[in-house]
């Protein structure tokens, strides 16, 4: 695990943006599975600026969808793909052909869930990953407990990952109970992960994450035995 600190939220996106552009560089069409929430947002405003700039070709890249909240309508505001969507698809200039959904509103989200695996293991698996980190410790929405061989599945979500997500929607009564995440086990077998974390909240939980007891109450703390996961987090989120 490689750790990655830099002064701020600026540099964080611009850190991330150097990351994503070595990755592009060794394979133009790789996997890719990204989060939504706030921290990669600066990652991928940067991306796009280079791409506008030309200096960067995303237009190979085969992206998964991360996490959906359960039952929502495809044009629901709070549609986590919407999101993706408006910040990495669309800037990107990647072809909807390329983009593999995790669909929370499909009428058999088990099966759902099952062929989104067989999807990214026929794709052979993800070769790069952007995670943010929930405050819990949660990645995607691998709530705590989450064992390492957690396959892509229907998760509760858990009263903190309620109230942190509240921000984005305008209150708690806004956000869905239940959502469908990607599995511990295909985000912990990628080739090269990116965990982006900012901020002093994520401080406590951050360090639990990479110094920290491997264990399934803090489902991110198993990048500790992934391959090639680099943690860039910001002064504020790691210290001095
Ligand atoms: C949400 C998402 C995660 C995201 C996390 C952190 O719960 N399901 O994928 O990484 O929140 O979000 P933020 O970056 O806004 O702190």
């Amino acid at each position: 695990m490689e750790l990655l600190i830099v002064d701020d939220y600026e540099a964080l996106g611009r850190a991330g943006a150097d990351w994503m552009a070595a990755a592009l560089a060794a394979k133009p069409d790789a996997t890719i599975v990204v989060a939504t929430g706030d921290t990669p947002m600066g990652v991928y405003r940067e991306l796009a600026a280079r791409r506008a700039r030309g200096l960067l070709e995303t237009t190979h890249l085969r992206v998964f969808q991360l996490d959906a909240y359960l039952g929502l309508a495809p044009d629901d505001r709070r549609s986590l793909y919407g999101w993706m969507y408006r910040s990495f698809i669309e800037p990107l200039g990647i072809p909807e052909v390329n983009v593999v959904r995790l669909p929370g509103d499909a009428s058999d989200p088990g099966a759902v869930c099952a062929a989104y695996d067989s999807a990214v293991r026929c794709a052979g698996g993800f070769d790069l990953s952007i995670l943010g980190l929930g405050p819990n410790g949660h990645l995607g929405f691998n709530e705590p407990p989450s064992p390492p061989d957690a396959p892509t599945r229907i998760v509760d979500l858990t009263p903190e990952s309620i109230a942190s997500n509240a921000r984005y929607w305008g209150g708690t009564d806004q956000v869905p109970r239940r959502a469908l995440t990607c599995g511990m086990d295909l985000l912990l077998a990628a080739r090269r992960t990116l965990l982006v974390v900012s901020g002093a909240h994520k401080r406590d939980i951050l360090y639990r994450v990479v110094r920290g007891p491997v264990t399934p109450d803090i489902p991110a703390s198993y990048l500790q035995t992934a391959p090639h996961v680099t943690v860039l987090a910001d002064r504020a989120a790691w210290g001095d």
